[in-house]
């Protein structure tokens, strides 16, 4: 007994900052998506889809603008953090990391992506079926890197976070001249994406993924782009979006009871995002937030990418005021609170 107290000080030395209690042991984070999520890949692609040049990232490390649709860090460099694996999640593509640093975070997200190849191809950005290609890649170097047996305990631990479908709706269903819309209802639509969300867990299972958290929609009719587009009511949430957001993350819901009925030993969880953000939108104060309608950045109402630059002079000054960074995107403050929710609720769930 006596050893053990002797012990402990030098143990709290050696292990990762302490967070809850008997959190499992997670060595790897693994990261698919759109922008919600992308680190930088779409530096590295011809898209016009990038947020690689200033404000961006000028509250992150360095003031560096990485290619983050964000003023400074996403949620998922939060789990990253929080998992005692590094303050972010380097893009797989960028080529100032190497698979020393992914073997224990990467990140396969592309802005602009969706679980519709159609999505995908809009802005020629990097869909999930290359994304899965690209971890295929990193599964072969990681087994070079760490050994058959390390590899395979790293990829069979490691937590995937998946962030994807908003795109499917804002850039795809919902846009003008949709060729989705001729062929779909919106309740079709939904089953055909939850149906591919289905196929791409299948396959992330059948590679060796256990331990999986899909990001469910936010209030996809909130964010500033689409409140300033209301044709109904000028500044308000677009309920239409909002309600196929709902419709998408129930179907969803549905679709991960059925898998984990099915796949033996997986932990598949649907990070609950929506009710939660839609709580801080109207709660702000609680949050010290003064704006939530608006982006920091530029005027707040259009701006997104390269329309969100250094020539505007309307950006705000402090980012920790607003929930919204630019016209799609939250701050880094709003994802860090919504952060700290998915890990209660998620990923600090993992056994
Ligand atoms: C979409 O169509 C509507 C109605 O025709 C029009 O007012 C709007 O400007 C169009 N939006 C875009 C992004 O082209
Ligand atoms: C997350 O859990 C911690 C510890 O129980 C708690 O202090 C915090 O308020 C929770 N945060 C959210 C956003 O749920």
């Amino acid at each position: 007994m006596e050893n053990l107290l002797l012990l402990l000080p030098l143990m709290m030395l050696w292990f990762p900052p302490p967070k809850t209690a008997a959190i499992a042991e997670v060595p790897a984070i693994i990261v698919f998506g759109d922008s919600t999520v992308d680190s930088g890949n779409n530096n590295r692609i011809p898209t016009l889809v990038r947020s690689n040049f200033r404000p961006y990232g000028r509250d992150f490390m360095g003031g560096k603008p990485t290619g983050r649709f964000s003023n400074g860090r996403l949620a998922t460099d939060f789990y990253s953090e929080f998992y005692g694996l590094g303050p972010f999640v380097p893009a797989y593509l960028d080529p100032l990391y190497g698979i020393e640093d992914f073997a224990t975070r990467v990140c396969f997200a592309s802005a602009g992506s969706g679980l519709d190849v159609a999505t995908s191809n809009i802005q020629s950005v990097i869909p999930l079926w290359m994304q899965v290609r690209y971890y295929k890649e990193y599964q072969t170097r990681l087994i070079r890197y760490l050994g058959e047996e390390k590899a395979e305990h790293t990829l069979r631990e490691a937590a995937y976070v998946i962030s994807i479908g908003t795109n499917d709706f804002i850039e795809n269903y919902f846009a003008n001249a949709s060729e989705r819309k001729k062929q779909f209802t919106i309740g079709g639509y939904v089953d055909f994406l939850t149906g591919l969300a289905r196929d791409f867990i299948k396959e992330l299972y059948a590679l060796g993924a256990r331990k999986i958290g899909f990001t469910g929609l936010g209030p996809i009719g909130c964010v500033p782009l689409e409140r300033s587009m209301n044709s109904v009511t000028r500044g308000s949430c677009v309920e239409e979006y909002n309600k196929a957001a709902r419709d998408f993350n129930a179907k969803l819901q549905t679709t991960i009871d059925e898998l984990c009925a099915a796949l033996p030993g997986i932990q598949l969880k649907l990070a609950p995002l929506y009710d939660f953000f839609l709580y801080v939108v109207q709660n702000r104060v609680i949050y010290g937030f003064e704006n939530v309608e608006f982006g920091c950045c530029a005027t707040g109402t259009f701006e997104v990418g390269h329309t969100c630059n250094q020539w505007s002079p309307f950006t705000c000054p402090d980012a920790r005021k607003y929930a919204f960074w630019d016209a799609v995107h939250p701050t880094e403050k709003m994802s860090q609170i919504i952060a700290e929710h998915l890990i209660n609720t998620t990923f600090a769930q993992f056994k």
